[in-house]
């Protein structure tokens, strides 16, 4: 079976979770390490990518424009061939976020690029202006018409001060993929900082780019004139680390991540302490304890990396409605990413949304129910709650659950979790096979 609209998760909460595992490669490092395969003509190898539905999605368009790839235990082998200008089929395109990432080399590359409108979870306007704007100022003509963008630089991209209007993380990217071919210096002003594009940037340094500053607020490209090819491990998934961390907490666990990294998660980690879970943590592993005390509630602010990860908003939100007292949680990057709190309400959570804000009262005790994931986080953030609630829960939407997490369902049942997916005998991240996309709501 697949993880499709039908499937769902049977979860039979109050099992305490405990034990060790290692986490996944990132999900939005794989994403922009496969559009840079597009940026030369030599193998790329690319190691740690998690077999999710969105990764998939990728090869398939990447497939479509000439670069025929092979995957296997987490590796992929990308094989470029001559470049030409082309564009991902719209279906795909509307698939995810991510394919607008083919614009910036296939731009760089052959002076013309074109993308139907990108999908991807719907949790706001997600406006692409940064992505345009930052074209443009490479010299770029962009038009868009019908969702469809279309740029084009005949004569090539020149390098060019581009200050963000704000640090988009997929904006970032496709910018640095674009600049480091371009004639000349390129200085990205109020870059995104987070793990992924410094990701990103140590792979196009690999592959003979000449950038420097990622993960800083500005990030300084000289281009060249051509790229080599690269062999790069993806950093480790900071979000299903912590999607991880907070299902534990919720079941009043304790687990041990190895293979991650505890400095791209400080904001969590320092959360999690806050109210009230023994953190111990080295380089490449965390420890975390919620087997004793009374949780204590929190204010958390959704931001942009270093801040707390937007993507953790949701998970956070169900731990926090079993704290002693009333927490706030601030939605500040997307401005419709809300639509769990319907969902944790019927499981018996006790919140009042005004816009972007939520009030959390706890603790509250958690009841099985029958509740829809409507984004990959949403989903998760359904399953957390399921993990606390007294008998069983079901969590549909499982489509977008896999198009983010490897295994998502696996790993809570080896740290002793009572969950399965119904209807099928699949597990979320047990697909080699490309799927057609799953229709965007
Ligand atoms: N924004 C603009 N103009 C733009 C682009 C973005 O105003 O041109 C705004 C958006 O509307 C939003 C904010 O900027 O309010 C942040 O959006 P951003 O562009 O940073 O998000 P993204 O790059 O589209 C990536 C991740 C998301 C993650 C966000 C924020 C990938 C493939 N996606 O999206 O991941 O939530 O950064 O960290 O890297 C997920 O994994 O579940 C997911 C949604």
């Amino acid at each position: 079976m697949t993880a499709d609209a039908e499937s769902f998760l049977r979860i039979v909460g109050q099992r305490r979770l405990s034990g060790e595992l290692q986490v996944h490669g990132a999900k939005n490092a794989a994403l922009p390490c496969l559009a840079a395969s597009l940026l030369t003509d030599e193998p790329v190898r690319l190691r740690r990518v998690p077999e999710i539905d969105d990764v998939s999605r990728l090869l398939d368009i990447l497939s479509g424009l000439q670069v025929e790839s092979s995957a296997a235990d987490g590796e992929v082998e990308l094989r470029p061939a001559a470049m030409s200008a082309g564009s991902p089929p719209d279906d795909l395109a509307a698939a995810l976020r991510a394919s607008f990432l083919v614009m910036g080399p296939l731009l760089a590359r052959t002076g013309e690029a074109s993308c139907g409108a990108p999908g991807g979870d719907v949790i706001g306007a997600r406006p692409l202006d940064v992505h345009l704007n930052g074209f443009r100022a490479l010299g770029a003509d962009v038009v868009t018409s019908a969702g469809r963008t279309t740029a084009t630089a005949p004569t090539g991209l020149r390098g060019a001060e581009i200050v963000l209007d704000y640090p988009s993380v997929l904006g970032t990217e496709n910018l640095l993929l674009a600049a480091v071919l371009a004639e000349g210096r390129t200085r990205i002003i109020n870059a995104a900082m987070e793990p992924e594009v410094v990701c990103l940037a140590s792979m196009l340094r690999q592959m003979g780019a000449r950038v420097s500053g990622a993960g800083q607020h500005t990030i300084t490209i000289d281009g060249v004139d051509r790229l080599s090819g690269a062999d790069v491990e993806l950093i480790p998934d900071r979000i299903e680390t912590g999607t991880l961390l907070i299902a534990a907490a919720i079941t009043r666990g304790r687990i041990c991540l190895t293979q991650t990294r505890a400095d791209h998660l400080k904001s969590l980690l320092s959360k999690l302490a806050e109210i009230g879970c023994v953190v111990r943590r080295s380089d490449e592993m965390i420890d975390l304890d919620a087997v004793a005390g009374v949780f204590q509630p929190a204010n958390v602010q959704a931001l942009p990396y270093p801040g707390f990860a937007t993507d953790l908003q949701a998970p956070i939100a169900a731990l926090l409605t079993q704290a002693n007292g009333t927490s706030i949680v601030h939605e500040r990057v997307f401005e419709n990413r809300t639509q769990h709190l319907d969902q944790l309400r019927k499981l018996g959570a006790k919140i009042v949304a005004d816009g972007p804000i939520s009030v959390i009262s706890g603790p509250s005790p958690l009841d099985g129910a029958v509740t829809v994931g409507t984004d990959i986080r949403a989903a998760a953030a359904l399953v957390v709650a399921s993990l606390a609630a007294e008998g069983e829960s079901q969590v549909s939407g499982l489509q977008h659950l896999a198009r983010g997490y490897a295994a998502l369902d696996t790993q809570l049942r080896e740290l002793g979790a009572e969950i399965e997916i119904v209807n099928g005998g699949d597990t979320l991240g047990d697909r080699s096979a490309v799927r057609p996309p799953a229709a965007e709501s």
